[in-house]
């Protein structure tokens, strides 16, 4: 079984969607859409009736939802029935960790999404200090999803001296699937554009295809070719 990204022309491109139970990383430098990515696909579940989560360390659940509006997906209107909006705080590392360790595992297993959204996994990891930490947390959490059988998107940042691969490149090895988005100079216009570098049990495109952030959120024009 698919499920849709609810992002059009990326949808074909994927044989018609993640397939079911996996993970997915979006990986972009900032303003490259990861944000509106992980709404737009949480926004597709809601419009299907579906459960979903959306854990957020970047904003607070009204502004989530504020965000979101702009856009044209209405979050508030499904929020506590089908919606859980869980945000938190980067800048206490300390609270943040004991809930990632201890309460939002449970409250996942609990809520039994079918979809979940974290943005982002490079503000997850810069809660800890070490290497084996960030590794052993991510892994965790990357777990205790897997076993609520939702199917899941992590946004992650670039690492800005090399912007093919993660902040912490460890996403990469977490996921089932990746999706990289590179912002291109093409005459004088900054361009969009979106490949596909991994996607267990797909046959997927192998393309690169330019998108665009519109305002119902992201298009993939994947008729188009770069040049
Ligand atoms: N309503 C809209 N219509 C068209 N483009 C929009 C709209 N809203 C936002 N954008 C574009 O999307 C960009 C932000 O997208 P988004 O927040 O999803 O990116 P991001 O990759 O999550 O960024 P960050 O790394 O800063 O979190 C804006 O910089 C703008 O170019
Ligand atoms: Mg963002």
């Amino acid at each position: 079984m698919k499920i849709k990204t609810g992002i059009d022309g990326l949808d074909e491109m994927l044989e018609g969607g993640i397939p079911a139970g996996h993970s997915i990383a979006i990986i972009g430098s900032f303003g490259t859409g990861k944000t509106t990515f992980a709404m737009q696909y949480i926004w597709e579940g809601l419009i299907n009736g579906e459960k979903c989560i959306f854990l957020s360390l970047e904003e607070d659940e009204d502004s989530i939802i504020e965000t979101a509006s702009t856009f044209g997906w209405d979050f508030g209107k499904y929020l506590d029935e089908q919606l859980l909006l869980i945000k938190l705080e980067p800048e206490d590392a300390g609270n943040s960790v004991k809930r990632l360790e201890g309460e939002i595992p449970q409250v996942i297993r609990d809520f039994e999404a079918s979809r979940i959204a974290i943005d982002s996994v490079s503000l997850i990891t810069m809660l800890f200090e070490n290497e084996e930490d960030k590794r052993m947390n991510l892994f965790a959490l990357s777990k205790s999803i897997k076993e609520s059988g939702a199917t899941a998107v992590f946004t992650a940042e670039v690492d800005p001296k090399n912007p093919t691969v993660s902040r912490d490149a460890l996403i990469e090895y977490v996921v089932d699937g990746v999706i990289l988005l590179t912002p291109i100079e093409q005459q004088n216009r900054i361009m969009l554009t979106l490949k596909i570098l991994k996607m267990r049990r797909t046959k997927h495109s192998r393309e690169v295809k330019p998108y665009e952030i519109t305002s119902s959120g992201l298009v993939v024009l994947a008729q188009s070719d770069i040049f």
